[in-house]
């Protein structure tokens, strides 16, 4: 793999990919409550993928030896971190559900993802929804050019892990995404400052803190993609597709910053 600087021209197709792949999380998230199936979501989200001529590249995804990912998305619950199948069983009331996927249009692929409370949920997994959408806010203010990975992901490590007493996720990493699904620099949510490559103009990565509740290895399940950090404990995920520019990082997707929840 190699890090691809984008044109201007390539950053007009992204940001074009990116806004509406954001549309279409706004379409589906009216939608998550208790009774729905995690089925039902992603086949809404497929047909809106569909209707704006898009591709949803996760389907047959495949990474070195594992077998193809079947879904347009992942739907992970609770202690699943990432790339649970969608699935015919209802959600639950105080369930957290991870929607996360890649979306491709005319040739450029964006990335995002969103962790929402089912219902009511406990106060300590409001606490893990906040500290995961803040970790992503703070690390965005910290993409500038000239800065290093190591940089961010220190930060992310110490505000999550020191300053709120909860876990970064270690196996899994954010990473370069816009011509190919995942292209380098690899953008992991823990590491030492003055590490890694540094950020350059042109530059488009899939940042994503994933955050759990306690320290935890990752663990795949024998369906070689469903990745969770066992039962009880309670894992959260927040990503957007951001471009580094001359001036700053600017979103690709999620370009809002919400409202916290939470507090
Ligand atoms: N959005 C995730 C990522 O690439 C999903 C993995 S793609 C899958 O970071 F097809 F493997 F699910
Ligand atoms: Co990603």
């Amino acid at each position: 793999m190699a890090i691809h600087i984008k044109s201007p021209w390539e950053i007009e197709k992204m940001t074009e990919t990116g806004r509406l792949h954001t549309e279409i999380f706004a379409e589906v998230e009216p939608h998550i409550r208790s009774g729905t199936t995690t089925l039902e979501l992603d086949q809404m989200i497929l047909r809106a993928i569909q209707k704006v001529g898009g591709k949803a590249p996760q389907i047959g995804y495949r990474a070195g030896g594992q077998v193809p990912y079947p879904s347009a998305t992942c739907m992970s619950i609770d202690d699943v971190v990432v790339h649970g199948f969608p699935s015919r069983r209802p959600l639950r009331e105080g369930e957290l559900l991870k929607i996360d996927f890649l979306f491709t249009h005319d040739g450029y692929t964006t990335d995002m993802a969103r962790t929402y409370a089912v219902g009511k949920v406990s106060s300590l997994a409001q606490k893990l929804l906040r500290v995961t959408e803040e970790a992503f806010w703070l690390g965005l203010e910290l993409l500038q050019p000239g800065r290093r990975i190591g940089d961010v992901a220190a930060a992310v490590q110490d505000f999550v892990e020191k300053q709120n007493g909860l876990w970064c996720i270690r196996e899994m990493v954010g990473h370069g995404v816009g011509r190919e699904l995942h292209e380098d620099p690899q953008v992991p949510n823990y590491g030492d400052p003055g590490k890694g490559p540094r950020l350059r103009p042109g530059m488009t990565l899939a940042f994503e803190p994933m955050v759990a509740l306690y320290p935890a290895k990752m663990v795949i399940l024998p369906d070689g993609w469903t990745a969770t950090v066992g039962k009880g404990n309670l894992a959260a995920h927040y990503e957007n597709t951001v471009l580094i520019t001359e001036s700053g990082p600017r979103l690709l997707t999620g370009m809002q910053k919400p409202v916290p929840v939470g507090r």
